[in-house]
Parts: structure tokens; C-alpha cells; sequence
């Protein structure tokens, strides 16, 4: 392998514009090739950032076969996510995706198919876990700094007017958001969902046209229990969009707003006795992080196939379909008004 990964991007649209910048700005990766359905922005993407109009073209396989790319980003929309990375590994690429995987878990499980047949690697950008602040709690959490994990709880309240098409989404903050968060709770927790019962509404003040709230309990492995609580059309007092969280386990509890109020406190060592058990404040470190987000996985998955696998990548699609999956069991049960299993 060459010192970079030659790489097309597939879909030029806003989210895109996040990845051309770490592609350009990477001395890992060159850039070959931009495609979009709608050339005109990919052109568009070209001029952006001062390239030249020979890196657009009209397919992707087109770019691929002219160039002999080794990678492929997909920044598509989630409905087409299946046929671009499907199509991208049977033409030997590797595959970076956004997320989410898929629209459905069919499609997802066709794309985890046709990567285990291709031998090549496809992940997904599942940005929030790569922060400070979640890598920390997963480092601290997975060596027992509050002892057995018994649950976790997070809240997002953000009352955001994005118009256009999650306006007319059934279930906006669920599909369009709570990946994130529940990514996270997989992520800190180490456990994996079991069951879901979600309750799903639009409150009579909301702009939405579908459910824009949603409360939802996670049975996990290990008997862990995860709930989650979110609007999309609160006023006032908004959580970060990395949610609010408290973490219970046997000794101890943390709290974090998501930003800079992270707190654990755990029973004092030697405290057995006593209505209320003393407790003391334990510092969770900080990991020193370089880059996260976008920047972190691009960065990531770029060594890993410079690499041959030796460095390896943060949300490969075997792991990342868990949090499709629990995303997808979560509309289940709210439309249908029960609990349900969380397969995948
Ligand atoms: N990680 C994050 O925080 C984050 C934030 C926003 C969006 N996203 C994700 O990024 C992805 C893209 O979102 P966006 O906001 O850029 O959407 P967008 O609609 O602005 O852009 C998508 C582009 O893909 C093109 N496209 C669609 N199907 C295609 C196909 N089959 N082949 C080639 N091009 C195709 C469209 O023409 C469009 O230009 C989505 O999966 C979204 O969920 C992630």
C-alpha cells in the first residue's frame, strides 16, 4: 500500500463539505474523486475547495475504475447508504460511512453481508463517541470506578427549529438523533441492548409533524438498565447535544452535563456502616485527545488502511449495527405501544 489512501467521497451535500476538509487536510489521504447523483454538487464541492473539476465524476464506479481508489466515504442520505457501500466493497473498496448504517435493518444486514465477502472494512462515523468526555467515562466505567454497572440514565432536551425534511419525519428525534446517545450508552456501559419499551408523542405546542419526544427504557446484558429521555421541542434549559447523564454502579455515581460538570462520587473506602454511607469525590481523567469527532475517525480509519488492519477502527459496521438496531426497536415499540426485543 502507498502512504495514502486514495479516496472517493460519494455525496456532496453538507455534511460532506466536514469530510473533503479532514480528506484535503490529511497527509494520509488524497482525494481522487467526488461523486454525487446531482453533479452540479460535486462541482460545487470542487470549487469550495479549489480543486480541480477532474476529480468529479459521473458514477462511482467511474471514479473507481479511473482511479484505482482503495477507499470510498459515503456522505449519502440514509436511504441510499446500502447500494453506495455495497456497490463500493464489491469494487474492492474499503468503506467509510455516515451514519446511520442504513434506513432499515435489512439493508444493514445486506451491507454487513457484502462486507464480510468482500474481506474489506467498512465503518461508520458514529461522531459522538470519540469525544473527551464519553472516551473518559468508558475508560473509567470499564475499569471499575463505580464498581458493577447497574444503570445509566440521559437526557436530551434541545428545542431546535431545523425546518425542512425532520419537520415531516414520523419520528425525528428518535431516527434523527438518538443514535448518538444511545451509541453512548452502549459505549460507556460496554453491555449490549436487550429490550426496549418506548413511548413516543408530539406535544400540542410542537412544530413537528411526527413524535418529537420520546422516553425509552433499555433492558442491556449484564442486567444493566438504560433510559433515555429527549425532546426535540422544549423551550428553555436545553442539554448538550451529548445529554445529560447519571451512571450508577455498586460504589458509586457519576453525573455529567455533557460539557464541563463531570462528577463521581463513590462510598468512602472502609464505609460499612450508617443510614447514608459517606462518600468521596473521585477525579475521572481526562484522556488526552488530539482530535475527535470527524477529524478522529477519518484520521483513524486512514492509519488503519495504511496500516493493513494493525491500527483498528472505532465503530466497525458488526459493532455499529447494534445501535441501528436500537434505534429501530425503539420506533417499533413506540408505534406499537409495547415492549420489544432489540435483534439485529
Ligand atoms: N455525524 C453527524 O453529526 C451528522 C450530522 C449531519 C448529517 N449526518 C449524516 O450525514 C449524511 C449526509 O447528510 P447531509 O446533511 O450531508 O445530507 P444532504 O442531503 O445535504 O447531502 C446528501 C448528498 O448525497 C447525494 N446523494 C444521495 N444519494 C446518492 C447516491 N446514491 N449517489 C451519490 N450521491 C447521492 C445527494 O444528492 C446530496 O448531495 C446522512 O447520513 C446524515 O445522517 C451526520
Amino acid at each position: 500500500m502507498a502512504s495514502k489512501m486514495k479516496t472517493v467521497v460519494v455525496g456532496c451535500g453538507g455534511m460532506a463539505r466536514e469530510w473533503v476538509k479532514h480528506a484535503v487536510e490529511l497527509d494520509t489521504i488524497e482525494l481522487v474523486g467526488l461523486v454525487d447523483l446531482n453533479r452540479d454538487a460535486a462541482v460545487a464541492m470542487a470549487d469550495w475547495f479549489e480543486l480541480s473539476h477532474d476529480l468529479v465524476f459521473d458514477s462511482l464506479k467511474a471514479a473507481v475504475e479511473a482511479t484505482g481508489a482503495d477507499a470510498v466515504f459515503d456522505v449519502t442520505v440514509p436511504v441510499a447508504h446500502d447500494k453506495v457501500t455495497i456497490e463500493a466493497l464489491e469494487l474492492g473498496c474499503h468503506v467509510l460511512g455516515e451514519k446511520p448504517m442504513s434506513d432499515t435493518l435489512d439493508k444493514a444486514r445486506a451491507m454487513v453481508a457484502a462486507a464480510k465477502a468482500s474481506g474489506k472494512t467498512y465503518a461508520v462515523t458514529q461522531t459522538r463517541r470519540p469525544l473527551v468526555g464519553f472516551k473518559s467515562l468508558e475508560k473509567f466505567v470499564a475499569a471499575d470506578g463505580i464498581g458493577d454497572l447497574a444503570e445509566l440514565h440521559s437526557d436530551f432536551y434541545i428545542g431546535a427549529h431545523f425546518g425542512g425534511f425532520r419537520d415531516a419525519m414520523a419520528h425525528p428525534l428518535v431516527l434523527d438523533m438518538a443514535i448518538h446517545t444511545f451509541d453512548n450508552a452502549r459505549q460507556v456501559s460496554g453491555a449490549d441492548p436487550v429490550s426496549v419499551y418506548c413511548h413516543a408523542w408530539n406535544p400540542k405546542h410542537s412544530w413537528y409533524d411526527g413524535h418529537a419526544c420520546a422516553t425509552a427504557i433499555f433492558e442491556m446484558t449484564d442486567g444493566v438498565v438504560y433510559t433515555y429521555r429527549g425532546s426535540w421541542c422544549n423551550e428553555g434549559c436545553d442539554t448538550t447535544w451529548e445529554a445529560d447523564w447519571r451512571i450508577v454502579g455498586a460504589k458509586g455515581t457519576i453525573t455529567w452535563d455533557g460539557a464541563d460538570a463531570m462528577k463521581c462520587e463513590v462510598v468512602t473506602p472502609g464505609q460499612t456502616e450508617g443510614f447514608i454511607r459517606e462518600k468521596t469525590q473521585v477525579d475521572i481523567p481526562l484522556i488526552e485527545m488530539a482530535d475527535e469527532g470527524h477529524g478522529y475517525l477519518i484520521r483513524q480509519f486512514a492509519e488503519h488502511v495504511l496500516s493493513d488492519g494493525a491500527v483498528s477502527v472505532e465503530c466497525p459496521y458488526e459493532d455499529n449495527i447494534k445501535s441501528l438496531a436500537m434505534v429501530l426497536a425503539a420506533v417499533e415499540s413506540a408505534d406499537a405501544g409495547r415492549k420489544v426485543e432489540v435483534v439485529w
